[in-house]
């Protein structure tokens, strides 16, 4: 099928299936051509997914609900696996010969993304499976008579020159242990473990071998200060992430309120190990848009996609605040979006005029255009959204327009996923 609106925008947001949206991407040329996938697909999780935005906080209890996505599986792991393996499938045609798979599930659902991808890719295709910890063991889990099931897992596998680049992390050294070399610098000193021969005389080359009375090898490593002054050591990070909080750790706003969310941070890792600034990035399991924010803001192009029409809506909404110049398509005809249409209420004042909202009452947005023109684009003069986060501030529902208005048209954005457009005058 063909992109309702294709084209090379570097930061797209497709409605549609993942599969259709995968093949649309290679059929127009993308094939061999993105140097990251990630997806965090349905975990098999057999729950129902509800966005909940409370308005007025907890307390006068007014909560807009809707339904996000599904991930209940009458056919159990066999019906997973028939949505889950033609999506993968499809998603590594469109990897650069350097490109990276990542599939974020857990503990349901990791050991089959394996062996799908073992079929698909070959098993020496495969490069990590990378455990986040994504929560603390705390209530349920830890009083649950089994370890705490508090663990993500990031299935990596990757083309033939696929390289990834895992970023520093500082690790404190005590005082004691930091020395400083003839030249003043810095350093800390371990047993050369399981450095070869060769990789000793490279080091000593570079003077950071240390040889002690009786024969010992040690090998030094510099050390940098980190933010609160401290002497480290810079350590690469590996396979286990316990340093990347959870989502409601996360700084206010980033909240979209969507269910099933990751943290931006985590994104913002794997988007820096595993691309350069330019490449693609594409998520066609992208939910609130986490992906596409990381990519943006990291200097990268991307593609998006999701089936839910409230993902869309999430996802355009959180981008076009990120700052991101945003093309949205469909995979399928949009009409099934079509919402129910405003009422507004006019009065023109002396100069200008004044625009209420009656009816939704609480839209995720609205705009207007006052010099509306039924052949051309709408025009945004004026708008309004929902601030995310925990506690949600509600759209303005009057609009004050200065100068007096044309033919006006009112588009509202609804939670899920749905636009309606209103004309009046003219
Ligand atoms: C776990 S959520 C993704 C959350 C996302 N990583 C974020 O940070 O917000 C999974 C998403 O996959 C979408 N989805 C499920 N089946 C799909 C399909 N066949 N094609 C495209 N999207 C699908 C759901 O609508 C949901 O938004």
């Amino acid at each position: 099928m063909e992109l309702a609106q294709g084209g090379a925008s570097h930061a797209r947001l497709i409605h549609g299936d993942a599969l259709v949206a995968a093949e649309a991407l290679c059929a127009e040329g993308l094939k061999a051509g993105v140097r990251l996938v990630y997806v965090d697909p349905p975990f098999a999780s057999q729950a129902a997914y509800v966005h909940e935005a409370r308005l007025d906080g907890p307390a006068s209890g007014r909560v807009v609900r809707a339904h996000a996505y599904d991930d209940r599986w009458e056919g159990g792991t066999a019906a997973y696996l028939d949505m889950l393996a033609p999506r993968l499938e499809a998603l590594t045609r469109l990897l650069t010969s350097n490109g990276t798979l990542w599939v974020h599930v857990d503990w349901r659902a990791s050991y089959l993304v394996r062996i799908v991808l073992d079929e698909i890719l070959g098993p020496e295709a495969f490069v990590n499976e990378i455990v986040w910890r994504r929560a603390p063991n705390l209530g349920r889990q830890a009083a649950s008579h089994q370890f705490g099931r508090t663990l993500d897992t990031l299935v990596v596998y990757g083309m033939p020159d696929a390289k990834l680049v895992p970023p520093l992390r500082l690790e404190p050294i005590e005082a004691g242990a930091v020395r400083f070399d003839e030249q003043g610098r810095p350093f800390t000193s371990a047993p050369r473990g399981d450095y070869t021969d060769a990789s000793i005389e490279r080091l000593e080359a570079e003077g950071r071998v240390l040889r002690t009375a009786s024969g010992k090898v040690y090998v030094k490593y510099f050390l940098v200060k980190n933010a609160d002054g401290a002497w480290c050591r810079e350590r690469r990070i590996d396979a286990l992430w316990t340093d990347v909080t959870p989502l409601r750790h996360a700084r206010p706003g980033e909240r979209t309120g969507y269910p099933t969310q990751k943290p931006r941070a985590l994104l913002d890792r794997i988007v820096s190990c595993a691309t350069s600034p330019g490449d693609l990035v594409v998520d066609l399991f992208a939910g609130s848009g986490t992906t596409g924010e990381s990519a943006h803001v990291l200097g990268r192009r991307f593609v998006l996609g999701d089936a839910s029409s409230l993902a869309i809506a999430t996802a355009r909404a959180r981008l076009m605040r990120a700052g991101a110049s945003l093309r949205v398509e469909a995979c399928s005809p949009m009409s099934a979006c079509q919402g129910a249409t405003p009422r507004v209420r006019i009065e023109t004042r002396e100069r200008g005029a004044s625009v209420t909202l009656i009816e939704p009452t609480a839209p995720l947005a609205w705009a207007i255009d006052s010099r509306f023109d039924a052949s051309g684009p709408f025009r945004v003069v004026w708008h309004s959204e929902r601030a995310p986060g925990a506690r949600a501030r509600p759209a303005e529902r009057v609009a004050v327009l200065e100068d007096a208005p044309g033919p006006i048209a009112i588009r509202v954005f609804y939670d899920d996923g749905a636009v309606a457009t209103t004309v009046l005058g003219g």
